[in-house]
């Protein structure tokens, strides 16, 4: 069997054991925004320590755990800690809890993050809903032997961002009276922020927001055939677009001002997905 898919499988069978839960929705929570997990109706949490062969994830900030509960009545398997590829991680393993949550049964999957704000119209605070992604120096997931229990060699990438999660999420960021920004995400490699030059370039590309993970967890999820849907956390402007020096505390400073309309969006969208 291939070493990727055997390590994904063994990691399943780990959760399996210590849970019978079958999530609907899968989330993953970006920097800062980690906290939502802890308001749910928890039924069960695991940490990654505990599940065999699971990479562990080293920021600080990030709790790494899986959190299963429910939102309003929907069942959920929540992130609270991803894993990064500048922590060293080959890309098969950042994808692998995406992939372990897609085995468990979560058709669906919301992904989060905090990010730079590239776009001029945006500041600190906002919120976009991701429509389409660019990846920028970071492997494909997909890189090597195909998984075909998981999906198809070449999968196609029009639709990666669901479009009806989109309308979801318009008409969540609505009803809460919240302004919501659209566009494409940018993903890097980290763990330095960009330069200016390399700002300007992601503009140039078409990039509203730049951050350092999100499109890959996406690509995975898609080539499983899982829906899926992106909102970034604009925690600061993109380097070069500010007198300010970027910080991660100012990034957690951002998400923390912004967690109770996050948490309020995430929840309305959880229910109405
Ligand atoms: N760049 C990359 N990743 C980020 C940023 C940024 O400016 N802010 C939060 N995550």
């Amino acid at each position: 069997m291939n070493a990727v898919y055997e390590k994904l499988i063994t990691c399943v069978e780990s959760v399996k054991k210590k849970i019978d839960f079958k999530p609907e929705v899968a989330l993953i929570l970006g920097s800062g925004l980690g906290d939502y997990a802890d308001d749910i109706k928890i039924e069960q949490t695991i940490d990654y320590t505990e599940i065999k062969d699971f990479p562990i994830s080293t920021v600080k900030g990030h709790k790494g755990r899986f959190v299963f509960g429910y939102v309003g009545n929907v069942p959920v398997v929540i992130m609270q800690g991803r894993i990064h590829f500048y922590e060293g991680y080959k890309m098969s393993d950042v994808v692998l809890p995406t992939r372990l949550m897609g085995m468990l049964g979560a058709k669906k999957l919301i992904l989060t993050n905090a990010a730079g704000g590239v776009n001029f119209d945006y500041k600190p605070g906002d919120f976009m809903m991701i429509q389409d992604h660019i990846t920028m120096n970071i492997p494909s997931p997909l890189i090597g032997e195909n998984m075909d229990e998981l999906g198809v060699r070449f999968p196609d990438m029009s639709e990666v961002y669901s479009k009806r999660m989109q309308n979801v999420i318009q008409n969540a960021a609505e009803k809460q009276n919240l302004k919501l920004q659209k566009g494409v995400y940018i993903q890097l490699t980290g763990p330095c922020y960009e330069t200016p030059a390399e700002v300007r370039a992601c503009r140039t590309l078409g990039g509203d927001a730049v951050g350092m993970s999100t499109a890959c967890e996406a690509i995975a999820a898609s080539h499983m055939g899982m829906e899926v849907c992106g909102i970034s956390c604009i925690t600061n402007m993109a380097a070069g677009m500010s007198t300010e020096k970027l910080s991660h505390a100012e990034v957690q400073e951002t998400a923390d001002r912004v967690a109770d309309q996050f948490k309020n969006l995430i929840t309305e969208i959880i229910t109405t997905i």
